[in-house]
């Protein structure tokens, strides 16, 4: 057949009148063939994954009614000894038009074999969501956590079913619908007056209660969620009645009841105080009541201010002092537990305010350009691939920074944190920094012989660092001389590791995570294959009866690996959703519709 342009220019040449208008009918004909496909093309993009699932969760009742009981402590009625200013901080206003940069990758249709891989995967990964559901469901139906192999339940963060509020949107998300109906009616008994521990854990709760119920509430809009979650927003709020406004690391829920004041600790970790931020600024958002916004500027300034004063400018110290209002004085630096997700919630907060505050993008650029600098080193590998990992620094006395080439799974975040990063300032470098961070993990998780990466790992920095491009080729005497030097080194490690000083595997997310996030970001299939070997490896090492188990040691291969009777509610709340959205389509949760907190609960980005 010939080219259609040919074709065309052929019936352009008029020949008489007739012909004239007979090429006039066949071009209006065109268009008209035209017009119908590209509306067919079009309707066929916007019944979106999302619009599809939209549909379905939201059609007909709730197949579980419910009555809502209001928690028996009023907590937004309490009088505080130390109230708010008169005038509150309000909200910015987002920009008049949508000028955000975009996020994700501008994905192209695939092919059916790609897309046939894909659904075999997101099955798998769904169907081992619902056997931990029943599980949950049968064994510790409003536990805070299930014990997996003793078949039990847990309450740890003050017994409000911390897995059942965790798990809401991965529900919805995976279309489990009269499964989230029953969680809905559930949630709508939760008595927030009452914990089960007389001190209530701040950031536990305001990550995975508060974020969990807001995202739930984003996702369905039903009602009773946004109830829940002012009960709960006023709690937590509660945490801020204390003499500077600084919020406390753990309420005393007596002292919190008589509004009497609290006292705030003298040394918490940074993440504290640093993670109260997007989903108090959501709940203004969604209330559009601005104290819970009010109440963050206070951390957001304190942060922004001492930004530059610290050992290692940009960076913050492991412990700050909420009572001092310091966040400078401190020599021991991370990306990884006690930090992580202070940093990780400069740019989400970035883009949850539409880039209207301009602290946020300076904190951001500020803390990925001395992370650069001071935190990030090149392992020696045997093959000598180009990836990085995120170590410590200690600031000695004579203001030297030393690097610690000790990583964390937890710090496995931070491949996806620079990629988002990346795209919100237009930084291409960084989001190339943030896929050779995420191929570190990817690069743990395949050299043990259970495909996991252990909890604490060391490896040894290639070259000198300070350098621009230090040499890394391998060279095995060097990794012997630095292990002798590890008394926690074992005769099995793999080549290039010197420690694996926490063993385990408990069921974490940050590094599919961060391969989630290159995926969007990317579209570079590399990321869906890390994911699947991931998956595969993971849901093997940990499989229970019930569902899955932390394992305690990942650095020998085992028919059996001994298992801890544990599981995290972060399992289904993360890990699970992660793996499901890489394999799903990449509509479903666009990263440039929502922002996802650190418990992976997915908050809608406000349009203007
Ligand atoms: C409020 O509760 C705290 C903690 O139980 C207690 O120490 C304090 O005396 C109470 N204050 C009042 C006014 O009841
Ligand atoms: C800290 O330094 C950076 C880079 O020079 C700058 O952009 C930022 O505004 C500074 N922060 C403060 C609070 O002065």
């Amino acid at each position: 057949m010939p080219p259609l342009h040919h074709h065309l220019r052929r019936q352009l040449r008029p020949r008489s009148r007739l012909a004239a208008l007979r090429t006039r009918h066949v071009l209006a004909g065109f268009a008209f063939c035209l017009t119908v496909l590209y509306f067919l093309i079009r309707s066929d993009e916007s019944t979106s994954e999302m619009d599809l699932l939209e549909r379905r969760m939201n059609s007909g009742p709730p197949s579980h009614p419910y009555t809502v009981v209001k928690s028996s402590v009023d907590w937004g009625s309490i009088e505080y000894r130390h109230p708010p200013p008169p005038q509150l901080a309000q909200l910015p206003k987002p920009p008049k038009r949508a000028g955000q940069p975009r996020v994700q990758h501008r994905f192209r249709k695939e092919s059916l074999e790609a897309r046939r891989t894909r659904d075999e995967r997101r099955a798998a990964v769904l169907k081992l969501t619902q056997k931990c559901w029943d599980s949950y469901r049968k064994y510790a139906w409003k536990r805070d956590a299930l014990l997996p192999l003793s078949k039990n339940g847990r309450d740890q963060f003050s017994g409000w079913a911390a897995t059942l509020v965790d798990s809401l949107d991965t529900l919805w998300i995976m279309g489990l619908r009269d499964q989230f109906d029953e969680a809905v009616a559930a949630v709508a008994e939760i008595d927030f007056g009452h914990s089960s521990s007389p001190q209530v854990n701040i950031f536990e709760t305001n990550i995975r209660y508060l974020g969990g119920l807001i995202a739930a509430y984003d996702l369905s809009g039903r009602e009773v969620l946004l109830q829940k979650a002012i009960e709960l927003g006023d709690l937590i709020y509660g945490g801020f009645n204390t003499e500077n406004r600084m919020p406390v690391d753990n309420i005393n829920l007596e002292a919190a009841i008589n509004g009497s004041g609290l006292l705030v600790e003298p040394s918490v970790v940074s993440a504290s105080p640093g993670t109260l931020t997007l989903e108090l600024t959501r709940l203004s958002q969604i209330t559009g009541n601005p104290k819970y916004y009010d109440a963050i500027t206070g951390i957001v300034d304190l942060f922004f201010r001492g930004q530059n004063q610290t050992l290692l400018p940009g960076l913050f110290p492991m412990f700050v002092s909420m009572s001092r209002a310091d966040v400078t004085t401190g020599r021991t630096f991370t990306l990884g537990g006690c930090a992580d997700s202070l940093y990780e919630y400069f740019p989400k907060m970035h883009a949850l305010l539409s880039g209207t505050d301009p602290q946020l993008a300076a904190l951001t650029r500020g803390f990925m350009d001395a992370a650069k600098q001071h935190l990030f080193f090149r392992p020696m590998i045997p093959h000598e691939d180009d990836i990085l990992m995120s170590g410590n620094v200690q600031v000695d006395l004579g203001g030297e920074p030393r690097l610690d080439p000790e990583t964390e799974h937890l710090a496995c975040f931070i491949g996806g944190t620079f990629a988002l990063a990346g795209r919100l300032l237009a930084s291409d470098e960084d989001v190339e920094v943030g896929a050779k961070l995420t191929r570190g993990c990817v690069y743990a998780y395949r050299s043990f012989p259970t495909g996991m990466m252990p909890e604490r790992i060391d490896m040894i920095p290639c070259g000198s660092r300070g350098s621009e491009e230090p040499p890394c080729t391998w060279d095995e005497e060097r990794w012997m001389e630095e292990r002798a030097k590890r008394p926690e080194y074992k005769p099995h490690l793999p080549k290039g590791f010197t420690t694996a000083k926490d063993p385990r595997y408990i069921l974490r997310p940050e590094a599919i995570e961060s391969v989630f996030y290159m995926w969007r970001i990317t579209g570079d299939a590399e990321w869906q294959e890390a994911a699947w070997d991931m998956f595969q490896a993971v849901a093997r090492g940990t499989a229970t009866e019930t569902c899955n188990a932390a394992v305690l040691d990942v650095t020998v291969a085992m028919p059996q690996l001994p298992q801890e009777d544990y599981m995290e509610s972060f399992w289904i709340a993360e890990t699970l959703k992660y793996f499901y959205l890489v394999f799903s389509p990449p509509d479903l949760i666009s990263l440039d519709k929502y922002v996802l907190n650190t418990e992976a609960h997915p908050f809608l980005r406000p349009v203007p």
